[in-house]
């Protein structure tokens, strides 16, 4: 198999990480992790890459909620790496709050980051996808896009928007090579969990079936079964991963 070219947007935080890890130890892939333009923890990040043996990994600066800043992204990949052929919508945010106390911010901040940025990103790599005959997409979707989430409005929409998304694109270029997938986590050990207030998270874990938060490499071998070879028929799918919380 070919070396491949991973981007994974959100790449240095919590499942990201653990994405780029596992993507970059499967068949040589080049793994390109995306982060905010000026993010400070950077160099510290590559530097732990580095650290742990992984030579093919790379850092690209990019916001997710900006079109023309992707644009520029995908191009500085595309001239100083190679085209992309395996992209991971991964980047997030919460803003939490019940919607008659959410500010307009806060809603648009959350589509932005979590919604527009599936567009954002995909748009600039479609095309190279399909003309290649080869590709593979997979969106952070929730469990709470799925299910709806007490204070999470903005989130939950952008979520269930995210897989609605991967349906509507999947059909499009399912003749063309390219896959289009999203996985659905519970909730997993990573700085937007452990930011709930510890009495609300605790009534979280509570009623998990499995009495635990998944682990990031949970959520980060499905990512790459889905974007391996191996997956090559699946397809508009939005894979559960949640120990039990919701079974569609
Ligand atoms: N269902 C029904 N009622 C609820 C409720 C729920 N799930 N949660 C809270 N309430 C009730 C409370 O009992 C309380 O009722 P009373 O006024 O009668 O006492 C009322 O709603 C207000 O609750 P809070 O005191 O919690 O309100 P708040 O304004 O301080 O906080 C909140 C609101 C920020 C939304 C907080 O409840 C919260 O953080 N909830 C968790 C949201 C959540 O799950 N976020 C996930 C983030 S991580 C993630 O999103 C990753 C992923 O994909 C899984
Ligand atoms: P995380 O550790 O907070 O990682 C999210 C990453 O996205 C951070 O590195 C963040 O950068 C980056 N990001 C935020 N806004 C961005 C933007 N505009 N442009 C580029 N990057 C941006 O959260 P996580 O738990 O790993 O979440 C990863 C994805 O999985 C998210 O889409 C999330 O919604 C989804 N998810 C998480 C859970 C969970 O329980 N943790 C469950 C289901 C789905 P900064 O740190 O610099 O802001």
């Amino acid at each position: 198999m070919s070396k491949r070219v991973a981007l994974v947007t959100g790449g240095m935080g919590g499942i990201g990480t653990a994405v780029c890890r596992r993507l970059a130890s499967a068949n040589g892939n080049v793994v390109v992790a995306n982060c905010l333009p000026g993010y400070e923890k950077r160099d510290e990040w590559l530097a732990a890459m580095r650290a742990e043996g992984f030579d093919n990994v790379f850092a690209a600066e990019g916001d997710v909620a900006d079109f023309e800043s992707c644009g520029a992204m995908v191009r500085g990949i595309e001239s100083q790496i190679g085209p992309v052929d395996i992209l991971v919508n991964g980047a997030g945010i919460v803003r939490d709050s019940m919607l008659r106390k959410m500010s307009p911010s806060d809603w648009l901040a959350v589509i932005n980051t979590n919604l527009n940025s599936a567009f954002n990103v995909t748009k600039h790599l479609i095309d190279g996808m399909c003309e290649r005959g080869w590709g593979r997409i997979v969106n952070l979707s929730s469990v709470n896009g799925q299910r709806g989430q007490f204070g999470q409005t903005n989130y939950s929409a952008a979520k269930a928007g995210i897989h609605g998304f991967a349906k509507a694109l999947a059909q499009e270029v399912v003749k063309k090579g390219v896959t289009v997938n999203s996985v659905s986590p519970g909730y997993v050990e990573t700085d937007m969990v452990r930011s709930i207030r510890p009495d609300v998270l605790e009534r979280i874990v509570a009623g998990i079936p499995m009495g635990r938060l998944a682990k990031p490499e949970e959520i980060a071998g499905l990512i790459a079964y889905l974007t391996s070879d191996e997956a090559g028929y699946i397809t508009g799918a939005n894979i559960a991963i949640n120990g039990g919380m919701y079974m569609a």
